[in-house]
């Protein structure tokens, strides 16, 4: 187990093994951060990830796999941090993302698209608060546009995401003043996978959106490091990381 030398600062990413994670996690790893990569079902991408940043600095990067839908895998993750013995920032970006129609979805439905974007989040911030206090540290949730601006034929999704804003300014209310919570809302920035062929869809989306164009998973880790690190008196705020595009509705 890679215990932290106490001088180096440690984060934690959940959901980092691929696209805005990974990017997240090779930016906080450039800075010189101890790096957590959290992943559920990804153990190739996570392997191949953390074996290039221990190719940069050994011991730098460690991995831990936990489904959220299950409070033992909270737990899992929460025990590795205490074994590290440290934390400095927690970012909770795991996240499900697919269509429920009102008129087909179900519970589990429900269950699955809360436990990754909203229930998981909560306890995970609530576990690790301790070592968080103790680094006097910061929290970022990754949010979406469609909080706020719902999006149609996702009312789980939409609903499980607003409800990580409220997070978001509730436990920035609970963790004060030590440790500071904020999120990202993201737009558009990488397709979802079930998406990817779906070029009508992106046309449409595309339309919207007053830049004209994706972002980029860089557009978000910046962001994610400016709250983490740099906005020392920022706190319960969500950045619109989106081409305009919650402006324009
Ligand atoms: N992509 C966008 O344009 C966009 C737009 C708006 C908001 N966002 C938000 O930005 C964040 C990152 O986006 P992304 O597109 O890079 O995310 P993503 O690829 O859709 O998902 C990130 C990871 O979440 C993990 N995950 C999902 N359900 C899980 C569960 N039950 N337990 C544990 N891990 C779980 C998966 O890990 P494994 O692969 O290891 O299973 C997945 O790789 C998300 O919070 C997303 O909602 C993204």
């Amino acid at each position: 187990m890679a215990h932290n030398n106490n001088q180096t600062p440690v984060v934690l990413i959940t959901g980092a093994a691929r696209r805005i994670g990974a990017a997240t996690a090779e930016l906080f790893h450039a800075a010189g951060y101890q790096v957590i990569i959290h992943f559920n079902r990804s153990a190739s991408d996570a392997d191949k990830l953390c074996e290039k940043l221990n190719r940069q600095r050994d011991n730098s990067c460690l991995l831990v796999q936990s489904d959220l839908n299950d409070m033992s895998g909270l737990q899992k993750i929460i025990d590795l941090v205490d074994s590290v013995g440290r934390l400095d920032v927690l970012i909770n970006n795991a996240s499900s993302f697919y269509p429920t129609p009102l008129e087909n979805c179900d519970d589990q439905q429900w269950n699955d698209l809360v436990n990754s974007n909203l229930k998981g989040p909560f306890f995970l911030t609530k576990g690790l608060a301790p070592q968080l206090l103790k680094a006097q540290g910061s929290v970022v949730n990754i949010s979406d546009m469609h909080a706020r601006q719902t999006l149609k034929n996702h009312p789980i999704y939409s609903i499980a995401k607003a409800g990580n804003i409220a997070m978001t300014k509730s436990m920035a209310l609970e963790l004060a003043p030590a440790v500071r919570v904020n999120s990202v809302a993201p737009g558009a920035i990488l397709w979802p996978e079930h998406e990817l062929d779906d070029t009508n869809k992106q046309n449409s989306v595309l339309s919207k959106v007053p830049m004209g164009r994706l972002g980029c998973e860089a557009d978000i880790a910046e962001t994610v490091f400016f709250l983490a690190v740099n906005a020392s008196y920022m706190t319960g705020q969500t950045i619109a990381v989106d081409g305009g595009s919650s402006n324009s509705l």
